[in-house]
C-alpha cells in the first residue's frame, strides 16, 4: 500500500533515523561498558569505537542530505511549536556531528597500535592537528559533549513518548514503518487530506 508523504517522513529519512538509534546505542554501550575496563581496555576497544563512529557519521551526513531534499509531514501545530521543534532537531544534528568530529580529532592510536582501519579492513585517515588543542584535549571535549547529546536524546525520547501516550497525534507514526491508525490521523486533522489524495 502506498504511504501518504504528508503523514509519514520519507522512507529514507525513517530508515536512517532508526539506523542512527541502533548505531548510537551500540556506541554508548561500548564506550560506557568494555572501553572503561581495566588496563588496556580503552586502547583495545578504540578501533571498533572509531569504526562504528565513522559509520554513524556516514549515516548522519546521508540523512542530512536526504532530509534537506524532503518535506516534513504536514502538522496542525502552531508556528511557534513548529519552529521550536525544528530548532531542537537542528540542535540534535549539530551536537551529534560535534561528538563525531571531536572523536575523530581526538583519535590518535599509540605507535604500537595497528594503523586506523574501519572494521579492521579499510584504511581511514587520522585527523590533522587543529588549533592549539591536543588530541587528548579533543578526546576530553568529545567525552563531555556525549553527555549533552545524551540529555538532548533523552528529552527527544520523552517528547516522542508524550506524543504516543498523551497527545496521540500521529507524530510517532510518522517516524515508524506501517500505516498510521485512523484515530491519530483524525486527531491530527489530516484524515481528510489523505482521503482527498485518493
Ligand atoms: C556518536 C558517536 C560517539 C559516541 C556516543 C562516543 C562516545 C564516547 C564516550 C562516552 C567516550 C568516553 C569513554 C570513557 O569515559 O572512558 C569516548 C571516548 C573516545 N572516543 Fe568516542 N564516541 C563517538 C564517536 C567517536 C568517533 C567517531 C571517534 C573517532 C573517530 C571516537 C573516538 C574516541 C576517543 C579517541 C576517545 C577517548 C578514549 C580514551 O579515553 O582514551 N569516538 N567516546
Ligand atoms: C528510541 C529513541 C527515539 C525515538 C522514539 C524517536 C522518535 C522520533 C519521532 C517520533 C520523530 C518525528 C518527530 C516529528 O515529526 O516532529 C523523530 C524525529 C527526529 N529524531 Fe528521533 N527518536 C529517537 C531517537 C533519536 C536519536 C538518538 C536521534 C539523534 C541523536 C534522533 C534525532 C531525530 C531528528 C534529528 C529528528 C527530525 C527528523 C529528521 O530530521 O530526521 N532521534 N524522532
Amino acid at each position: 500500500m502506498r504511504e501518504n508523504p504528508r503523514l509519514h517522513w520519507h522512507f529514507g529519512v525513517r530508515l536512517l533515523h532508526w539506523l542512527t538509534v541502533v548505531a548510537l546505542a551500540a556506541q554508548i554501550a561500548i564506550a560506557f561498558g568494555p572501553m572503561r575496563g581495566p588496563g588496556m581496555a580503552a586502547m583495545n576497544w578504540l578501533p571498533l569505537h572509531m569504526s562504528i563512529g565513522v559509520t554513524l557519521l556516514a549515516i548522519v551526513v546521508l540523512r542530512l542530505c536526504w532530509r534537506i531534499r524532503t518535506q516534513a509531514p504536514a502538522r496542525h501545530a502552531s508556528r511557534v511549536v513548529r519552529l521550536a521543534t525544528a530548532f531542537f532537531h537542528v540542535f540534535l544534528y549539530v551536537t551529534i556531528l560535534a561528538v563525531l568530529i571531536t572523536g575523530w580529532l581526538g583519535y590518535r592510536p599509540m605507535p604500537f597500535m595497528p594503523p586506523a582501519r574501519l572494521f579492521g579492513y579499510w584504511p581511514f585517515p587520522l585527523a590533522p592537528s587543529v588549533g592549539t588543542l591536543s588530541a587528548r584535549g579533543f578526546a576530553f571535549v568529545h567525552a563531555k559533549l556525549v553527555w549533552i547529546l545524551l540529555g538532548l536524546a533523552g528529552a527527544h525520547i520523552l517528547a516522542a513518548l508524550a506524543h504516543v501516550v498523551l497527545l496521540r497525534d500521529g507524530v510517532m507514526q510518522s517516524m515508524v514503518f506501517g500505516q498510521p491508525n485512523t484515530t491519530s490521523r483524525q486527531a491530527n486533522g489530516l484524515a481528510s487530506v489523505d482521503d482527498e489524495d485518493g
